[in-house]
């Protein structure tokens, strides 16, 4: 069974993105479609970056555990708020913080927001960064507008039978890149 690690990228106290994160989790997990675990930036809680891991004398304990997490999964699923039509801090911290990790890593992002569009500016920015690192952006999409309508602070949503239908959507197409991927030369 595949493993998928899910980002969780809002440190905001009181956020709500992190409903999301729970939300799919327990989707993959339900149906066995994969293992899946979630890193919490909040719970790291990393310092504002200042070197990439490979030029860092002695990582924190925190670093090496997120990168060898995010080493080891065949997928990625980064959840992300939209501050002011871009992906906050804590990811960009994180994204920079590692390197050759990154590079052709299956990465399906889910963008959201309490307004009604989903969070679908921050796309752009975050599929730039990924795209510039080297990762492979999976081309499925999983916006959710008006997050705290839409999901439980336990991550149950509102309207099960359209989440879920997306849901399916989002994860099949980075199952499909995690295939594709495992069936190619890695080096
Ligand atoms: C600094 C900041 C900027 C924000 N900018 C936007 C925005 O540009 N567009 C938007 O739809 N929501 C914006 N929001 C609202 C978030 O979408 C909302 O907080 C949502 O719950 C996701 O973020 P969270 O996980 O931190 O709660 C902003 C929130 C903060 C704290």
């Amino acid at each position: 069974m595949p493993n998928i690690t899910i980002i969780s990228a809002s440190v905001r106290r009181g956020r709500n993105s992190h409903r999301v994160a729970l939300y799919l989790k327990r989707f993959i997990e339900e149906r066995n479609l994969a293992t899946a675990e979630i890193l919490d930036l909040q719970s790291f809680n990393f310092p504002v970056f200042d070197e990439r891991l490979q030029y860092l004398p002695s990582p924190d304990p925190g670093v090496l555990d997120f990168a060898g997490k995010i080493r080891s999964a065949e997928g990625v699923i980064i959840v992300t708020p939209e501050y002011n039509g871009g992906y906050p801090a804590s990811l960009k911290n994180v994204i920079d913080l590692l390197t050759n990790d990154w590079r052709r890593k299956p990465v399906a992002i889910s963008t959201v927001s309490d307004g009604s569009f989903g969070g679908t500016q921050v796309i752009t920015s975050i599929q730039f960064t990924l795209w510039k690192i080297k990762a492979w952006t999976v081309p499925a999409m999983f916006p959710v507008p008006k997050v705290s309508e839409a999901f439980s602070s336990e991550g149950i949503p509102a309207d099960p039978e359209t989440t879920d239908k997306r849901a399916l959507g989002f994860i099949n197409e980075l199952l499909w890149c995690i295939k594709a991927h495992s069936m190619m030369d890695k080096n």
